[in-house]
């Protein structure tokens, strides 16, 4: 059923948000994770003597990087699937006890593994690095089954979605084969690259292609017509294969793949503007300022990665940054629309109009100016060898929590005096 939305045009949501889990289900990952981010940003201003001397194999830093990986990129993403897989692919939500018991297993499982780390103690770390598999292994579980029960097409989304979980379980198998080499169970292997180009380019990279496939039409009001989402997304997955060729041939196809991730970012940004050209919204949503950014990061990041520069792993890390804090001003207060429209009498679908009113408009262009500055200075940090500069960058992290609270709390209790009850 087409529906009328505010400004009269008439646009048709692919997703049921009857199915939406209850809001704990998401929150307590999103909110956790960013605890974690937050502390990810302490720790960088704390070792940007490091950081500015390219010390990224110090166990601290390592350690510092997993609160931002594991603690703030995958949490956010486990979250968000947790409330995104029931609604699009029309199935019923995980039981809120199973999502709990997951929760914390992985959050054990985490500070055990960055113990390890602190503590310079091998046997945590493998514990830690070992319980987070048990989680990862669980969640993707449920969210295999979840996609199996579903009766949508087995379409590029649907793919999309299976690659990436299978991603993020490679990521865990090469990050506990290197937990144990530390042990000195395994002899030193260079899995390293091959975890960070799975981790960032299976895992989160194909799982932003994947999401946005979604979003991207929906806050622009776009059918999407004649647009092959397919293609980044085998160029990217073309990337990581390559990569894993390089452990049995040359680390030189590294190369090579990060030829294909400049085609991933090039087609990803042409699709963005397509979209947005068949886009029926009458206003431009600002969302798509801090999208635009972070693939222009997500670009620079695979250029630096033809020339095998280790920079290329940070700027990617502040493009996911940008891109997560970006969609992140519309997802959440939708989350919170949700259940506000769920209370109200008349059709849950009103939870969109709601969450319009109650979303920042400048957010994302503020995350969008900080991500693009926060980049810079890390790396001009690295270059000039300028720790001020790294301090600075994580200090600019710290802003952007603090900006995205405070401007979502607000446009939060504004909206939800002007949103309609009924559309
Ligand atoms: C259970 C999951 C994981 C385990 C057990 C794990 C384990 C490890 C270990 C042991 C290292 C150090 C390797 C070395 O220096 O020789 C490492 C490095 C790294 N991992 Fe993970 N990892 C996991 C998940 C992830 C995820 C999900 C990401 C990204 C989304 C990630 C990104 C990285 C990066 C960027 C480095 C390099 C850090 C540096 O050199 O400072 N890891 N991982």
């Amino acid at each position: 059923m087409e529906r009328p939305t505010p400004d009269g045009v008439r646009y048709q949501p692919t997703i049921n948000i009857e199915k939406a889990p209850r809001i704990v289900a998401p929150i307590l990952y999103v909110g956790t994770a960013y605890g974690f981010l937050g502390l990810a940003a302490l720790l960088s201003i704390n070792y940007a003597p490091w950081l500015a001397r390219g010390d990224y194999g110090y166990p601290l830093v390592i350690m510092m990087v997993h609160f931002f990986t594991l603690g703030f990129l995958s949490m956010t993403a486990m979250g968000i699937l947790n409330q995104w897989i029931p609604v699009v692919f029309d199935v019923e939500p995980l039981r809120v006890r199973r999502v709990i018991v997951n929760f914390l297993l992985y959050l054990v499982g985490l500070l055990t593994f960055e113990w390890g780390f602190q503590q310079h103690e091998w046997g945590v770390l493998a514990v830690g690095g070992s319980l987070l598999a048990l989680a990862i292994l669980a969640w993707s579980a449920g969210v295999l089954g979840q996609l199996h029960r579903s009766s949508k097409p087995h379409d590029v989304v649907y793919r999309g979605i299976q690659s990436a979980v299978l991603g993020f379980n490679l990521v865990w198998v090469l990050g506990v084969f290197m937990a144990l080499a530390f042990l000195g169970w395994w002899p030193e292997y260079q899995v390293l690259r091959v975890h960070i180009a799975t981790a960032l380019a299976a895992w989160m990279g194909l799982l932003i292609l994947t999401v946005q496939q979604k979003l991207n039409p929906m806050f622009s009001m776009s059918r999407a017509e004649g647009v092959n989402f397919a293609l980044p997304m085998v160029l990217a997955g073309g990337g990581v294969l390559l990569a894993w060729a390089s452990l049995v041939t040359s680390p030189l196809l590294i190369r090579v793949g990060g030829g294909l991730w400049v085609g991933t970012a090039v087609f990803a940004g042409i699709q963005l503007v397509r979209v947005l050209k068949q886009g029926k919204s009458k206003t431009f949503d600002r969302v798509f300022v801090g999208v635009g950014a972070a693939w222009l990061l997500f670009l620079a990041a695979a250029i630096l990665t033809v020339w095998l520069n280790p920079l290329a792993v940070l700027v990617a890390f502040w493009g996911m940054l940008t891109l997560i804090l970006s969609y992140q001003t519309r997802i959440l207060p939708f989350m919170v629309a949700l259940v506000v429209a769920k209370r109200l009498p008349g059709p849950v679908f009103k939870a969109f109009f709601m969450a319009q009113a109650m979303h920042s408009k400048n957010q994302p262009v503020i995350v969008a100016v900080l991500g693009l500055a926060g980049a810079a200075l890390s790396v001009a940090g690295r270059l000039k060898g300028a720790p001020a500069f790294d301090a600075v960058s994580g200090t600019i992290i710290l802003l952007l929590i603090a900006s995205q609270i405070v401007n979502g709390a607000l446009s939060m209790a504004q909206g939800r005096k002007r949103a309609p009850a009924r559309p």
